[in-house]
């Protein structure tokens, strides 16, 4: 499974980076507003540290307005993944812009109907929020398990990009149904890495070493 990371925050991108754990980087509007700076300064910097795809998200709501956005936004790096919103109108784009060459992420999608729309029109990805389906007591993880079987019932291309992650279980349940890619915040990807069982071990050793007496260098 491919990890994005969730944010507009090049520093902790930098350090997951360094760690080989980013494949690739998702934008949205509320992260652009969180980091506080300009979007093109700040996508166009992250597209020169990641190879991979990095989404950034139009704001029109039609279809031409999105269109035009989108081939802005592409002009930024050829690792820009364009980010439509799972309407009419962001599949009309999404088609366009496909149709282009370009890499399109459908986002904001909560159905397997929708999720099927978005392979029709050729999205490069589909986004669905697993966490805001948790927030309204529907299963998140069902959704993207669905997708899954739509997806490989009819062969689609289409890699499913599971969203709006809030835990290192969904990395996990993600991973297990065989999501295509998972974009979680840089904490829930740290947090992967933490077991209460392996503290307590560690402190055994560290307790049992300093009996010892002995250094290793
Ligand atoms: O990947 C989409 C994400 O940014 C939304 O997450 O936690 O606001 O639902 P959240």
């Amino acid at each position: 499974m491919k990890f994005f990371v969730d944010t507009a925050d090049i520093d902790a991108i930098r350090e997951l980076h360094e760690l080989g754990m980013v494949d690739g980087v998702t934008t949205n509007p509320s992260l652009i507003m969180k980091s506080g700076r300009d979007i093109k300064e700040v996508t166009k910097e992250i597209c020169e540290l990641i190879p991979g795809p990095v989404s950034a998200e139009t704001v029109a709501l039609d279809a031409e307005g999105m269109i035009a956005e989108g081939r802005e936004l592409a002009k930024i790096g050829d690792n820009i993944a364009i980010k439509v919103p799972l309407t009419w109108a962001g599949l009309q784009a999404c088609k366009v812009l496909t149709g282009e060459g370009r890499m399109v992420n459908v986002t904001l999608c909560f159905s397997a109907n929708q999720a099927l729309l978005a392979a029709k029109a050729g999205a490069t990805f589909i986004s669905p929020f697993v966490g805001r389906l948790d927030d309204i007591n529907i299963d998140g993880m069902d959704l993207i398990a669905e997708i899954r079987q739509v997806y490989d019932n009819y062969d689609f291309s289409t890699e499913i990009l599971t969203a709006s992650i809030r835990s290192a279980n969904h990395m996990k349940e993600a991973a297990l149904i065989g999501a295509d890619v998972a974009t979680a915040p840089p904490n829930v990807i740290k947090a992967m890495a933490n077991h209460v069982l392996t503290d307590k071990g560690l402190d055994a050793f560290m307790a049992d070493w300093a009996k010892t007496g002995q250094s290793i260098i």
